[in-house]
């Protein structure tokens, strides 16, 4: 994939947490061609700030692709979130919710399946039961990437399909 260019699937740092944020919000704002709001505005709310404020607290996991010479390319992630505190793709206490992003330019070259795997891989070792995420409509590739790993629907929530994917 991407030509000659090797990739390497990390998981993440310390250092990493600025990119993950960024990563983040790519996820929220997947739409290439939509008006971007300043990132001040999206991290005034709440429920936007939730997905990765005070990074790398207990289950947080997430794992980096990094090309060759180490410039980070994307990254995959997931993160607990409670009942009374839920993110957009919330099922259970016990599912963590995935987000995936890619830079714009490491798109359409299958980087996301790897990322994808690697991370699902982890939530297995980890025992988990299940993994969860939020994929609103329109975004086709996201959709069929989550439906080719075997992700299916489980609730519909506004203007988005809550997926999970059962591990057990
Ligand atoms: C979503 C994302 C992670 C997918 O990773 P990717 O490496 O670009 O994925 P690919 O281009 O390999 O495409 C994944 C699948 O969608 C298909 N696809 C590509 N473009 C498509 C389109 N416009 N419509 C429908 N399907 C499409 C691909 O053929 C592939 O399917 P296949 O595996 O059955 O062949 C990446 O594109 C990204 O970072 N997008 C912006 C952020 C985002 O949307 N995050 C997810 C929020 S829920």
């Amino acid at each position: 994939m991407n030509g000659q260019q090797s990739i390497t699937l990390r998981d993440a740092r310390p250092d990493d947490h600025e990119f993950l944020r960024e990563m983040s919000l790519e996820a929220m704002l997947w739409r290439e061609d939509a008006a971007r709001p300043a990132v001040d505005e999206l991290l005034a709310i709440p429920e936007v700030a939730r997905y990765f404020s005070e990074w790398g607290r207990q289950g947080d996991t997430a794992v980096i692709a990094a090309s060759g010479s180490g410039e980070r390319l994307g990254a995959a992630w997931f993160r607990f979130f409670s009942a009374a505190e839920p993110g957009y793709g919330f099922v259970a206490e016990e599912i963590p919710e995935l987000g995936i992003a890619l830079s714009k330019r490491s798109r359409g070259q299958g980087l996301g399946r790897m990322l994808m795997q690697a991370l699902i891989e982890r939530a297995r070792r980890m025992g988990l039961r299940g993994l969860s995420l939020s994929v609103e409509d329109g975004n086709s590739r996201a959709a069929r990437l989550y439906t080719g790993l075997g992700f299916t629907r489980v609730q519909r929530v506004g203007t988005a399909w809550t997926m999970l994917l059962e591990l057990t």
